[in-house]
């Protein structure tokens, strides 16, 4: 009787079905995350780095900073640096996690740099 039950839950169609199951529900579970993380990021560049961006680059535009000519940022570990040099130098304490979705944020919108 319990070898019987046991037996069934290993059959390789039940494991698939499960496996089928899991995965459709955690789609919208990673999109959900991965859409939280992004306007996480846009919330905390809007209100920490667009402002003194504007200002320093005296372009009056705080995204312009990321597209001028010669920015400084050409790789997505470049990306990473700079973020955490902003982060660090002006004390702006972003956690490392609200940190990470900035740099998910600007290269969306900015640097669209690809293998990261
Ligand atoms: C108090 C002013 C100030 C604040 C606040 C600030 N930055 Fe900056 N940031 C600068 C200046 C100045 C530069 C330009 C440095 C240069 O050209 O060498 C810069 C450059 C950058 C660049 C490089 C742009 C490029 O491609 O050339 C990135 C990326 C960046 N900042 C990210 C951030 C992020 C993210 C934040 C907020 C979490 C932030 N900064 C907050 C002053 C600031």
């Amino acid at each position: 009787m319990f070898s019987f039950r046991a037996k069934s839950l290993f059959k390789p169609y039940f494991f698939k079905t499960i496996c089928f199951f899991i995965g459709i529900f955690s789609i919208p579970t990673f999109s959900y995350a991965a859409n939280a993380a992004l306007k996480n990021g846009k919330l905390i560049e809007e209100t920490k780095c667009y402002a003194c961006h504007a200002k320093k680059s005296g372009l009056g535009n705080g995204d312009m900073i990321y597209t001028r000519a010669d920015h400084k940022v050409t790789s997505y570990s470049r990306l990473k640096t700079m973020v955490a040099t902003c982060n660090s130098e002006l004390r702006l304490d972003l956690f490392p996690e609200d940190e990470a979705d900035v740099v998910h944020y600007l290269n969306q919108q900015f640097y669209h740099f690809k293998n990261n």
